[in-house]
C-alpha cells in the first residue's frame, strides 16, 4: 500500500531547479490534471463524515500532500491506491488541531476548522499568517463561523473554535472570498436549519466542492451564483467524486501556447471554466481552437498589447496575471495590467525584469512595454503562479534560464517539465 506523499516523492524541491533552453516552439498534446484548488477543500470536506470517501483525478502535487498528512494527523486514515486516486476514512478521533508547522507551508489548511467545528464541534487551528502575495487574513472565514453560533478563542497565533451544535445564520460577505465561502458552506451542512450565504464566490471549484458535498447527503443549491443555501442535516456520508481540470494549469499552458505555440492542444480540460482567460488571449491575436474538452492554441505573428484587471470569477483570474504578464512582454505597445485581489502579487516583475523585460509598477498596476526579446538569466520563484510566469519567459528567452526555488512550482503543478518537454520544449530539473 503507498503512503500519501509516495506518488510525489520525487521531489526534494529545496535544493532542485529548472534549466531551460529557450526558443523551442511547442506542439503536440498537453494532458490537463485535476484542479489543485478543488481537491484540497475536497479533502478537508471528508472530515465532515466517517465514512470512506474516494476522490479521484486528484493531482499529484506538493499541497495535496501537506493536506493528506493534516487529514492523518487530525486522525482520518488516508490511502492513494493509484495515481490521482485518495480514499480517506474518518476516524472516531477528537485530535482537532492543525499545528502551525503545517498551516505556514499552506493557508488551505485553514479550510480544515469549518468541517472540524461541525463534525466534532471543535477545531484548533494555526492562523495562516501572510504569504508572498498579501496578509490574506482569515476574518470572513471567522465572521461566518461565529454567526453559525460558534465561540472563538484568538491566541497565541490559534484559533480555537468551539459549539455544540452549529444554527443556520445568514453570512453576508462584504467581498467575495473563495476560501471563507467553502469554509461556511461546509460547515452549514451539518448545522441546524438553514444558512444562507451572501455575494458567495462563484468560482468552479466551490460548484464542484458543492457537488461534493451533495453527494456526501448535503442539501445545497445556487452553488456558482452569489447566493448559496445550505440546508443542515444531523449527519453526512460518504461518496466518490471526480475534481474537476485544473483551469489555472490549463491557462497557465495556453499561455505557453500563446508564446510560443504550434497547434499545442491541450486536453481533459475545461474551456468554460477559463473563458475569460481564452477571451483575453484572443484580444491579443492569439489563434485559440475551443473544443469540447479541449483547446488548440498557435502563437500569433503579431501580439497585440491588452489591459486587463484581475477580479473574482468569473473575471480573470488573479492567478493568471503573473501568465498573462509574460504574454504582453511580447506584445507591441504598451498594456496595463492591474491586480484588484491581492496587495502584493507583482513579485514575478523583478525576476523578469532581470530577463529584460520593461515593466514598470505603480501601486496595484503595472505598465507593461512590449515588445521586448527576455534574455536568458538565473530568475528565483517566490510564489506558485509567479514561478510558473519564470518558465514561460524561460521558454521565450535566448539561451539557458534556470528556474531557482521549484518548492513553489510543485506546489501547484503536476510534473510540468515532463510535460513541456513532451511538447517539444527543453527544461530538465536538476539538483545543484
Ligand atoms: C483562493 O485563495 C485560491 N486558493 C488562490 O489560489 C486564489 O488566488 C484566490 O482564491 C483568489 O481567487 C485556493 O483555492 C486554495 P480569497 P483564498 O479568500 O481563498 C481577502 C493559487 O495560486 N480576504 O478569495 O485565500 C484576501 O486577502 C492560490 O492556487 C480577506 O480579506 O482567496 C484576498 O485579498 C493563490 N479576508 C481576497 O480577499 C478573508 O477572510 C481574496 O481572497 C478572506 C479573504
Amino acid at each position: 500500500m503507498t503512503r500519501p506523499g509516495d506518488a510525489t516523492r520525487h521531489y526534494n524541491a529545496r535544493m532542485e531547479k529548472l534549466r531551460i533552453q529557450g526558443g523551442r516552439l511547442l506542439s503536440g498534446v498537453v494532458p490537463i490534471g485535476g484542479a489543485k484548488n478543488a481537491a484540497l477543500p475536497a479533502l478537508a470536506a471528508t472530515l465532515l463524515t466517517e465514512q470512506e470517501v474516494r476522490l479521484e483525478n486528484v493531482p499529484a502535487v506538493r499541497d495535496v500532500d501537506t493536506t493528506c498528512k493534516l487529514l492523518q494527523q487530525l486522525g482520518v486514515t488516508v490511502q492513494r491506491p493509484s495515481p490521482g486516486v485518495v480514499v480517506t476514512r474518518g476516524s472516531g478521533s477528537t485530535d482537532s488541531e492543525a499545528p502551525y508547522e503545517l498551516v505556514k507551508t499552506m493557508r488551505a489548511s485553514f479550510l480544515v476548522l469549518g468541517p472540524l467545528l461541525a463534525r466534532t464541534g471543535h477545531g484548533r487551528v494555526s492562523l495562516p499568517g501572510g504569504c508572498a502575495i498579501g496578509a490574506r487574513p482569515v476574518d470572513r472565514h471567522l465572521d461566518g463561523f461565529v454567526r453559525l453560533g460558534a465561540e472563538l478563542r484568538v491566541e497565541h497565533g490559534y484559533v480555537e473554535a468551539r459549539c455544540s451544535r452549529l444554527r443556520g445564520a445568514e453570512i453576508a460577505f462584504d467581498v467575495p472570498t473563495v476560501g471563507g465561502t467553502e469554509n461556511c458552506m461546509m460547515a452549514a451542512t451539518l448545522a441546524q436549519g438553514v444558512t444562507v450565504l451572501r455575494n458567495a464566490a462563484r468560482e468552479p471549484e466551490i460548484i464542484d466542492l458543492a457537488m461534493l458535498l451533495k453527494r456526501m447527503g448535503a442539501t445545497i443549491t445556487g452553488a456558482g451564483t452569489d447566493t448559496i443555501r445550505i440546508e443542515g442535516v444531523d449527519q453526512l456520508h460518504g461518496a466518490e467524486h471526480r475534481v474537476i481540470p485544473d483551469r489555472i494549469e490549463a491557462g497557465t499552458y495556453l499561455i505557453a501556447g500563446a508564446l510560443a505555440g504550434e497547434g499545442l492542444e491541450l486536453i481533459n480540460c475545461c474551456p468554460d471554466h477559463l473563458q475569460s482567460v481564452i477571451d483575453k488571449v484572443r484580444d491579443a491575436g492569439v489563434q485559440v481552437e475551443v473544443l469540447a474538452d479541449s483547446l488548440k492554441v498557435t502563437r500569433p505573428a503579431l501580439t497585440l498589447p491588452v489591459d486587463l484587471r484581475t477580479q473574482p470569477y468569473p473575471g480573470f483570474p488573479t492567478d493568471m496575471q503573473a501568465q498573462f504578464m509574460v504574454l504582453m512582454t511580447q506584445a507591441r505597445g504598451r498594456s496595463v495590467i492591474r491586480e484588484a485581489i491581492f496587495e502584493n502579487r507583482f513579485m514575478h516583475v523583478p525576476e523578469l525584469h532581470r530577463m529584460g523585460a520593461d515593466i514598470s509598477i505603480d501601486g496595484r498596476s503595472a505598465v507593461v512595454r512590449g515588445r521586448t526579446a527576455l534574455s536568458a538569466a538565473r530568475v528565483m520563484a517566490t510564489d506558485l503562479r509567479a514561478s510558473s510566469a519564470l518558465v514561460l519567459a524561460g521558454l521565450l528567452a535566448e539561451g539557458e534560464t534556470v528556474v531557482d526555488r521549484l518548492y513553489h512550482l510543485d506546489r501547484g503543478y503536476e510534473k510540468l517539465e515532463i510535460k513541456l518537454t513532451a511538447a517539444g520544449a527543453v527544461v530538465q530539473r536538476f539538483r545543484e
